[in-house]
């Protein structure tokens, strides 16, 4: 109450001269009206935004008060650091500590109580900025730490130095969880690669790092009491316990709750190397190679699976500080229960009818095991069936019916479905996927049983070179779903604050931009790389699971080269979604329905923004082809090439036909249409993402 009272009067006191502007329509909710934009991401509950900067010098300095933990201390510290870093400011202030008290400091941070990591903790802040000085208030670290990576987004320059704008900001989170799900067993990621994406989650305000430990192909952590977990099953490629206490105390102190995976009683196919007989065929067992759902299953009907997973869990419990343990659950196909007597006989004594039942006994068991040690279950949506008590959380994977069924019956539930960026989807289609179902007509009482989402980074397709690529920006976007209003949504906006994010996230130490880069230069041996650029800035991989099912002579297996041009390339190709757009505003004036005023960011000519992009594609085969005379690996994309530059060719000449009030003959029409759905079949598991575009132009250019 003290500390409370003590924010209050100095809210009041504080000399606050921001001319406010209130701004909360969702087309403007980033923009100060006739000013500057802003690149905040998620966007805060309730923003303020005026006109006026604080600028900031070489004397900022910042002041904790109240009650201040590690939470604070470290990222007011690490605040400073990447201020200074940013501004090239040479700040005087080091380290901040619990008494870095300083009634001078331009940034007041005042902390009513340490920060936790803890599902629903109070994680709001108030951040008040003006000419006169910077307010950060919070109930706890867990909101400073919030405010603080708020601020830095505010951080722009002018001519006259850098500043923060002016602004009013109410913010807390829509969801409590609000999470990323990393498997690191598909392919292994060092320590490192965890932890700065431990960094890009707190800079999106995320709280949940959901680790997936062990699957068919790896089990990824040290066991103490059965070292021939991680010594048979991961090709010694695994987090030792020291490694993974690192990792949490990474995250704890960034807002971040870690909780582990382990899949059962399928998935498991790497705890059999060490221990057959947890398995429900007697076979030799070997780390798996390939992807998709595998026959191999723990032994549900054997005492000596639970007398193991009882000492595994108790270890792990307390390895693992967070409420929540994950079992997996998912895509049990049953075929070893089937063949094993022991289990048919074990179901038949039982009267246990199918798979289902058989693997809700089996959870069962585990569910008392975990509860012995404290924890609470979390499973993939299968888990949801008759007989499981309703204090366990569900993870919506499948389809939103499993999540809205289990929020009606009283169970917890994260969404995921939607949040898969391992299906190469746009940015977009996740962006506006909320975990509240419009069309569920959920009452508010069954609404507050979704605590949110996760997105989910599988790992067939991802290795440490390029994993960032994969979950970063798009994830950014999707965690602003998770944090901000629902009204939130204008795409463009996004898309333009997203550009922003992006470097700013590799300011953080994220590789996902440069990474790209380096990958290119390697495919042209270190030759010019614009023009692969120019094409890989189009194209994207193959979307959902495509590239599993491709049946080519190529088939993958976990160490199978991810280095080709798909896999550099973007879900999500700037360049593609801007000549979509630019192509959609160009064929308005062309459209006599009546249209919204341009909505592009990038450019506010169309026409223009469209001859120069196709014009550099359609020289831009000729350029290429040369780099890939000489480059072995980049000879699947030749024809890619050529089509883009043809693509691109046919784009032109329709915008010239147009241009001259020329109309096509239905013949040629159809002739050109033809060409362009030729163009959109995959080459080298990429698709141009331009076709469209110019289908369009072609449709337009022929009087539709
Ligand atoms: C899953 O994607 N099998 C949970």
């Amino acid at each position: 109450m003290k500390i409370k009272g003590i924010i209050m009067i100095i809210m009041v006191l504080m000399l606050f001269n921001c001319k406010q502007n209130e701004i909360r329509s969702d087309a403007d909710v980033t923009k100060i009206k006739n000013d500057e934009k802003i690149n905040l991401m998620p966007i805060p509950k309730d923003m303020h935004l005026s006109k006026g900067r604080h600028y900031i010098n070489e004397n900022f300095k910042l002041s904790v008060e109240g009650q201040i933990g590690k939470m604070t201390t470290n990222n007011a510290t690490r605040f400073l650091r990447r201020l200074s870093g940013r501004t090239g400011l040479f700040l005087d202030q080091d380290f901040i500590t619990t008494k870095s008290k300083c009634d001078s400091a331009e940034l007041k941070i005042i902390s009513g109580g340490i920060g936790k990591v803890k599902l629903n903790v109070d994680e709001s802040y108030s951040l008040e900025v003006s000419e006169d000085g910077i307010g950060l208030f919070a109930n706890n670290g867990n909101g400073i730490i919030y405010g603080l990576e708020t601020l830095l987004q505010l951080l722009k320059a002018d001519e006259n130095g850098y500043y923060f704008t002016n602004c009013k900001i109410e913010d807390e989170p829509r969801f409590p969880w609000r999470g990323l799900m990393i498997d690191v067993c598909r392919h292994f990621y060092p320590i490192n690669v965890i932890k700065r994406n431990i960094d890009a989650m707190l800079a999106m305000k995320m709280n949940v790092l959901h680790l997936h430990l062990s699957e068919d192909q790896g089990f990824r952590i040290e066991s103490k009491v059965f070292p021939k977990l991680h010594e048979k099953g991961s090709d010694g490629l695994y987090f030792t316990q020291n490694q993974m206490k690192e990792i949490i105390e990474y995250a704890r102190v960034r807002g971040i709750r870690v909780y582990p995976e382990f899949d059962m009683p399928s998935h498991s196919t790497s705890w059999f190397l060490g221990y057959p007989k947890l398995s429900s065929l007697d076979t030799v067992y070997s780390v798996e190679r390939t992807w998709g759902v595998q026959d191999p299953a723990m032994n549900p009907a054997n005492e000596y699976t639970y007398q193991f997973l009882d000492k595994f869990i108790g270890e792990m419990s307390e390895l693992f500080p967070d409420e929540y343990f994950h079992i997996g659950g998912d895509e049990n196909n049953g075929i070893h229960w089937k063949k094993n007597k022991d289990i048919q006989k074990y179901m038949k004594e039982n009267e246990i009818k199918d798979k289902h039942e058989l693997q809700t006994k089996f959870n069962q068991r585990i569910l008392k095991i975990l509860t012995k040690y404290n924890k609470k279950m979390v499973g993939w949506d299968e888990i949801l069936q008759p007989n499981m008590p309703n204090n366990i959380i569900i993870q919506s994977w499948r389809g939103k019916e499993a999540m809205i069924e289990a929020a009606k019956k009283s169970y917890n539930t994260i969404l995921s479905n939607g949040y898969y960026i391992d299906l190469f989807w746009d940015t977009e289609r996740h962006y506006l996927n909320d975990p509240i179902i419009k069309d569920a007509n959920l009452s508010p009482d069954v609404e507050k049983n979704i605590l949110g989402g996760e997105v989910t980074s599988w790992a067939e397709f991802t290795k440490a070179e390029n994993v960032d690529s994969r979950i970063w920006p798009r994830t950014a976007a999707i965690a602003e779903r998770f944090w901000s209003p629902k009204y939130v949504k204008n795409v463009d906006d996004m898309y333009r604050r997203l550009e922003t994010v992006s470097f700013h996230l590799e300011e953080l130490g994220l590789t996902h931009i440069k990474n790209r880069e380096m990958g290119m230069r390697r495919l042209t041996n270190n030759e010019d790389v614009n023009s692969l650029r120019n094409l890989v800035n189009v194209v994207e991989p193959i979307e959902n699971y495509t590239r599993h099912r491709r049946g080519e002579k190529k088939r993958y297996l976990q160490q199978s080269p991810l280095t080709r041009v798909v896999d550099i390339s973007y879900s999500d190709a700037p360049i593609a979604r801007k000549i979509r757009k630019a192509t959609n505003e160009y064929i308005k004036k062309y459209s006599s329905e009546t249209t919204e005023k341009s909505s592009l960011y990038f450019t506010n000519n169309p026409k223009q923004y469209l001859i120069n992009e196709l014009n550099k594609l359609s020289n831009n085969h000729k350029k290429l082809e040369l780099i890939i005379a000489n480059s072995p690996v980049l000879k699947e994309i030749k024809p890619l090439s050529e089509n883009i530059s043809k693509v691109a060719k046919i784009g032109l000449e329709t915008i010239d036909h147009l241009e001259s009030n020329k109309k096509f003959s239905q013949k040629k029409e159809q002739e050109l249409l033809k060409i362009l759905t030729d163009f959109k079949k995959p080459i080298a598991e990429l698709e141009i993402r331009i076709v469209s575009a110019v289908e369009k132009l072609v449709m337009v250019a022929s009087g539709e």
